[in-house]
């Protein structure tokens, strides 16, 4: 459903319709199929950690974004998209640098990528493109590093992801840039096995390749997954966050005089206030489950998307309104259960180190155009901004 003309930052308004009707109601997708839609906070935190509903994507009922995943979809390709045993052991596998202590140790040298980072832009030339000058080298610099995946290979890895990602484009188009990228990250896998360095990639080829506890084509796609979820969700975040502070630039005042406790809100708050993964949380149910006096039978596909959820005037009152100063708990954007995000530690601390440094830094930042000329990914399964010209 598309977003409304000059309202970038609010759900699709038909969503936003559905959501008042009924809790749970029946939706057709692309392909006719007939998933309930779960509108609300409650039912989707109930149906999210409830271990009747599945995201394997290879059971009958899965609702699928488009044509070519569900065409192109493969046994263990995507931890998001597998459960059980398998799901835990391959997650386990890549979580041990993101929790909370290991990713703080990053702090100095994120705060370093963001101050190089402004320190080029305000010496460059006026108007600049925020994306491609700030949002999305930022998170990707982190990403890369703590891969192993060089940086200086980001225009094409980024126009990969970029093209794989996009729900629109033609198959022949994704399918030739998903290959593009497959080689590429098994060509670095063999570089790793040869001369490991100290990164998640040459830990996981030495340690779990090497030994057989991995193949090598799930580990392929374990980093193709890790590369594209850790830079574009967490770019978007900046971008759009950036975006909508200026919109508010009340809010801007809080932001400034935030104690680290007042940013850390901030932070949660336009996670909440905010979309960057924007199909919703697609589920599979495996038993028949009775929820806000309707039955799911099993084999009946769910969407949960968290635009709405998040948005919930129940849970959030004003939901619609950016309040840095509200607690924004209990927030979906980082999913719930089983499959919630393994990055959320690295993606607060990014956002929390820029959005403390940038108006600080940049008092007089401002957008260089009308926001009608803002470039917005409508047409990708993340929601972000393609280039937005900034000015200060
Ligand atoms: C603001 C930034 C981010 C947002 C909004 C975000 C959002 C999400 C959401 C909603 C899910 C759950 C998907 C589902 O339940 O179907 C998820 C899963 C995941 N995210 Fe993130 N993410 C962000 C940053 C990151 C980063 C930096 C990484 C690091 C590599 C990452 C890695 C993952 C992984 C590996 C999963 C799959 C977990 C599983 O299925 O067990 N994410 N993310």
């Amino acid at each position: 459903m598309p977003r409304a003309a000059g309202c970038p930052m609010d759900p699709a308004p038909g969503l936003a319709e559905l959501q008042a009707q009924a809790p749970l109601i029946r939706v057709r997708l692309w392909d006719g199929s007939t998933p309930w839609l779960v509108t609300r906070h409650a039912e989707q935190t109930a149906l999210l950690t409830d271990r009747r509903v599945s995201a394997d994507w290879m059971l009958p009922g899965y609702p699928f974004f488009n044509q070519y995943m569900r065409d192109h979809r493969q046994e263990g390709q995507f931890l998001t998209m597998m459960e059980g045993p398998e799901h835990i052991r391959l997650r386990r596998m890549v979580a041990r640098p993101f929790t909370f202590r290991k990713v703080e140790r990053l702090r100095p040298a994120i705060q370093q990528t963001v101050d190089d980072h402004i320190d080029a832009l305000l010496a460059g030339p006026k108007p600049a493109d925020f994306v491609a000058k700030f949002s999305l080298p930022v998170p990707s610099i982190v990403i890369c590093r703590l891969l192993g995946v060089p940086y200086e290979d980001h225009d094409f890895f980024q126009r990969a992801i970029t093209t794989v990602t996009n729900r629109e484009l033609p198959d022949e188009v994704v399918g030739e840039f998903e290959g593009k990228l497959y080689r590429y990250l098994d060509q670095l896998i063999g570089r790793k096995l040869a001369a490991p360095d100290d990164d998640l990639l040459s830990q996981l080829a030495t340690e779990r390749l090497a030994t057989g506890q991995l193949n090598r084509h799930d580990l392929v796609m374990l980093v193709l997954f890790l590369l594209i979820s850790g830079h574009e969700t967490t770019a978007s975040m900046i971008a759009l966050g950036t975006l909508a502070l200026l919109q508010n630039p009340g809010q801007i005042a809080v932001l400034k005089e935030a104690d680290e406790a007042g940013v850390i809100a901030a932070v949660e708050e336009l996670l909440r206030y905010l979309t960057t993964v924007q199909p919703g949380r697609r589920r599979v149910a495996v038993a028949d489950i009775e929820i806000a006096g309707q039955v799911i039978r099993a084999g009946e596909g769910l969407v949960l998307p968290d635009e709405i959820s998040n948005r919930d005037d129940s849970v959030y009152p004003d939901a619609g309104t950016l309040d840095l100063r509200r607690d924004a708990h209990p927030h979906l954007a980082f999913g719930l259960g089983v499959h919630q995000c393994v990055g959320q530690p690295l993606a607060r601390l990014e956002l929390q180190v820029v959005f403390a440094t940038l108006f600080h830094r940049i008092p007089t930042l401002a957008l260089a155009s009308d926001l009608e000329e803002v470039s917005f990914m409508n047409d990708g399964i993340g929601y972000g901004v393609n280039a937005m010209a900034v000015t200060w």
